[in-house]
């Protein structure tokens, strides 16, 4: 198996919902470009959509349509190596020694974990995968000897949780892994609810006015954008008194690259109606060739087996890699050949 030297990028994408523009701009958009210079494994993270409950002809259908979707975006399945994370049974394994290197303390610390189990007030039925999610999310990255993580602002928390896991682990027993960076974008790390836009913007949100899918028709988009929630000031500013202008002028920047200066003067005293058209036609214009892209690529079941097979044999070769060091610095009997 060819090692290139470059420096490694690992990255996912849950299958628990369709791909939101926050996906996208967060994640998804800053992948493409950072394919030429980086060893890049990309990831359908089927075992984290799991935490929640799947139905599962969709759990099937989401999970092909994001690595088509990673595909259409833009990611060269020359260059980068896309996978399903539970063709790669190393990811569980290591998940298990790491969770005995992990405290639960630490664990019932992280945010997303506060947020998730909140909602089932005091009902005990919070699955124990909830909780040990960001352990399996350090398994994912640690395994391939990751450099940077290319993700949204709201994994910031559980990227922190993984070094400080690997940094465990190291000293434990000698190092064993590399200790990722986070590599969150400027612009487009924390697009936000539409609906409520002090809150982030969820795939798994039960309102579908509150996101734009990746995957949404073009009047389903203006529909949308024209319904997002703003204020009563009518002007177009980018300030926090006005969140909900605030993310759509983030959008807008993130898409087009117009500075927030320049979006601020070209609607000056022109309410709100024509920036929002705008911010549609942007979002129109990026997702049109990518939705095209999509039914094509889905359409090719051949070739996206052959895709997600390469991945799956190339992404075992150097999962195993690190989880036999694992393995071996823990105490286990090596399998003799
Ligand atoms: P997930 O599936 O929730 O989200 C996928 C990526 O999208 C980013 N993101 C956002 N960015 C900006 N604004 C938003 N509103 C927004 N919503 C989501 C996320 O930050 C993420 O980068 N735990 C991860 C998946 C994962 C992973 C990994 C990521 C599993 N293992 C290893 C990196 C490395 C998650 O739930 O992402």
């Amino acid at each position: 198996m060819e090692e290139t030297g470059k420096k490694v990028i690992f990255s996912g994408i849950q299958p628990s919902g369709n791909l939101t523009i926050g996906n996208y701009l967060g994640a998804l958009k800053n992948w493409v470009k950072l394919q030429d210079e980086y060893d890049c494994y990309y990831c359908v993270v089927d075992l984290h959509a799991i935490t929640a409950r799947q139905e599962p002809k969709d759990l099937r259908r989401r999970t092909l349509e994001i690595l088509a979707i990673y595909l259409a975006a833009g990611l060269d399945p020359e260059k980068n190596t896309m996978f399903i994370q539970s063709h790669v049974s190393a990811h569980t394994e290591a998940a298990w020694l790491l969770n005995c290197n992990t405290y639960v303390g630490e664990l019932s610390r992280m945010t997303q974990y506060k947020t998730k189990s909140s909602k089932f007030g005091n009902d005990t039925s919070i699955s124990a995968g909830l909780l040990n999610y960001p352990v399996l999310m350090a398994s994912d990255i640690l395994l391939y000897q990751t450099d940077l993580v290319p993700v949204g602002l709201d994994q910031k928390q559980h990227l922190e949780l993984t070094r400080n896991i690997a940094e465990r682990f190291n000293n434990a027993y000698s190092p064993t892994f590399k200790i990722p960076e986070p590599y969150i974008p400027k612009e487009g790390s924390k697009i936000m609810d539409l609906q409520e836009p002090l809150k982030k913007m969820s795939k798994s949100s039960e309102n579908p006015n509150s996101f734009i899918l990746l995957m949404d028709p073009p009047e389903v988009i203006k529909k949308k954008i024209s319904r997002a929630v703003t204020d009563s000031i009518g002007i177009v500013k980018y300030s926090d008194e006005q969140p909900g202008v605030k993310n759509l002028m983030n959008i807008l920047n993130t898409l087009t690259g117009e500075s927030f200066d320049c979006i601020e003067k070209k609607y000056a005293g022109k309410g709100y109606a024509e920036f929002k058209e705008d911010v549609a036609t942007a979002i129109i214009n990026e997702f049109e060739p990518i939705q095209n892209k999509v039914e094509m690529i889905l359409a090719d079941k051949t070739n996206l087996e052959k895709i997600y097979k390469a991945g799956a044999e190339k992404a075992n070769y150097i999962a195993n890699k690190t989880l036999r060091k694992m393995q071996k610095k823990i105490g286990f009997i090596p399998v003799s050949k």
